[in-house]
């Protein structure tokens, strides 16, 4: 018997060793975690039980059935991230440089059944040669097996992506159709053909980090959420951003216990510039909407004209889409149309409510919008707004223009409730643009055409640059004191905790994509 364990306690060391002490240097050289020092730091400590670390590929040619290592490159399993079940893949690169072959592909593939049919998150450490070149296509199979049942799982349980070192070609596609991406600077990368075949096929000289790093991808396409300085503050953002979410699409996000005070906000009355058209932070409406310190910011430095991110209010998990007016006047335009759509629509997959702070402009002009499809785009957010049965609140703080109006969450496509501050402007466009339209023969012949203009700006405006056209309709439910905000959503976001709505019965809707 003790020789028996002995054998097995063997296999055990081997297998935490991966592909050996030099390349576990190697990693730790590069600035890198193994595989199983991540897992170490992301789950509760002695939570992890590993399933498959016998796995051994099945593979003959090119001399592999001398090169087996226990494991095969990926470290799978379950255990708690602060005491809720979560179950993990992590690639381990020490094992032909994390490539993925038939065997790998399986275990991710037994992981991601076993989260989706148990009702539990997945995380994914990626780090990763792509697919195992000494296994040609059945290596392709293995990432089509975890593509489908990462689409199978989309919806069902949060699936959550972390880059931490290379990720190209078909393996950039699992993470692409997960929930999240977390990506950490300087040491990973993804795309789908790298420098070499950029420069040979475009011309094009670039570098691994400028194509494909963290930066790019958090700023230039918004592939990723988050871009991290390094794998710990990445694999704290994996941990609080699991925080905000629900195990599974059945369940409602876990509450913290929070005790009611003196929930009015003053600084609420004062952080409007007097001037309508001057900028502002919506970030510092949110910090004090939100209960203090809440707010997790996704896609920060993607489309910054919109500010999107996880928060709790009175201690319950919230998704905050707001128009930032500091940036672009808070226009809406397509990259930020699609980010607020996933957005939303992640929250309503997983019974997150929605709050919407809204100060639009309306959509950005221009023939690079129009010319990129900002209809197709802005019709995204319509949709994901207009499809969403989670409660759904929207406060407009200042302007609400046109067609933006109808699309950031209006009473008219199922908002529950709306609230304005008396800043609000809720109208067809500013009253400088409309004057100008309404009033054009007026204005041309007139004997001081500028003065007309501005009286008739004044008129517009005095009509219409208000909230009380809209709330007379009904379209706002209530015009508040701005300090009053905080209570007011704590209060109809309880109210609105059984909601039950059943869009009609289809086999799925078609988002114009
Ligand atoms: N299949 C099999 N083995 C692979 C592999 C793959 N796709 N990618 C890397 N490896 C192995 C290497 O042979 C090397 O093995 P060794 O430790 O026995 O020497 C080890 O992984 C580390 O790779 P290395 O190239 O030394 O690391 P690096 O950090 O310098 O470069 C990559 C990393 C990913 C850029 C580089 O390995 C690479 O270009 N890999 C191929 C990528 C690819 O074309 N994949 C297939 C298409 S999806």
């Amino acid at each position: 018997m003790k020789n028996k364990i002995e054998i097995l306690q063997d296999k055990i060391q081997k297998a935490h060793l991966g592909g050996g002490q030099a390349r576990i240097d190697s990693q730790h050289k590069k600035g890198k975690l193994t595989a199983r020092e991540r897992i170490h730091f992301l789950m509760d400590e002695g939570s992890f039980e590993e399933i498959g670390i016998l796995v051994i590929h099945r593979s003959t040619d090119f001399g592999m059935e001398t090169e087996k290592y226990l494991g095969d490159g990926v470290v799978t399993g379950y255990g708690t991230i602060n005491g809720r079940l979560t179950y993990i893949f992590s690639q381990d690169f020490t094992v032909f440089g994390g490539s993925l072959s038939e065997t790998h592909a399986e275990k991710i593939c037994k992981i991601m059944e076993m989260a989706t049919k148990n009702g539990a998150p997945l995380i994914g450490l990626n780090d990763s040669g792509g697919a195992r070149i000494q296994e040609g296509v059945v290596s392709l199979g293995g990432y089509a097996d975890i593509f489908y049942r990462n689409v199978q799982a989309s919806g069902v349980i949060p699936q959550l992506s972390a880059i931490m070192g290379p990720c190209a070609g078909g393996a950039v596609y699992s993470p692409a159709i997960t929930d999240f991406i977390l990506m950490v600077e300087n040491t990973s990368y993804m795309f789908v053909t790298g420098p070499n075949v950029v420069k040979t096929v475009t011309h094009e000289e670039v570098s691994s980090e400028e194509l494909g790093g963290a930066v790019t991808h958090a700023t230039k396409s918004g592939v990723t959420h988050f871009a991290c300085a390094n794998e710990l503050e990445a694999i704290s953002h994996v941990k609080k951003l699991l925080s905000y979410m629900p195990q599974n699409c059945e369940e409602t996000p876990a509450s913290l216990v929070y005790e009611m005070a003196d929930e009015s906000r003053p600084i609420l009355n004062e952080l409007l510039p007097q001037n309508a058209t001057q900028p502002y932070d919506v970030r510092e409406i949110i910090s004090a909407v939100a209960d203090t310190d809440s707010f997790l910011e996704v896609h920060k430095d993607y489309a910054e004209n919109i500010v999107v991110g996880f928060a709790r209010l009175a201690g319950k998990s919230l998704g905050i889409v707001a128009n930032q007016p500091a940036y672009l006047a808070g226009v809406l335009d397509s990259n930020s149309s699609t980010k607020a759509a996933r957005f939303v629509r992640f929250c309503d997959c997983f019974n997150i409510p929605l709050l919407v702070l809204e100060d639009v402009p309306g959509f950005l002009p221009g023939t690079d919008q129009e010319w990129n499809g900002i209809i197709t785009n802005g019709a995204k957010l319509l949709y994901a707004f207009s499809e969403a049965t989670v409660p759904r609140i929207t406060v407009i703080t200042r302007k609400a223009y046109g067609g933006a109006y109808d699309v950031m969450n209006s009473k008219h496509i199922g908002a529950d409730m709306n609230y304005a501050w008396p800043t609000a402007e809720i109208a067809v466009m500013g009253a400088k643009g409309a004057a100008e339209i309404i009033f054009k023969r007026e204005i041309t012949s007139a004997e001081n055409p500028q003065e007309k203009w501005i009286e008739k700006e004044k008129l517009y405006s005095d009509i219409f640059a208000n909230p009380y056209r809209a709330a007379e309709r009904g379209f706002v439910d209530e015009v508040i004191e701005p300090s009053q905000t905080r209570i007011k959503l704590i209060k109809a976001f309880k109210m609105l905790e059984n909601k039950v709505v059943n869009n009609p019965r289809k086999k799925h809707g078609n988002i114009p994509l």
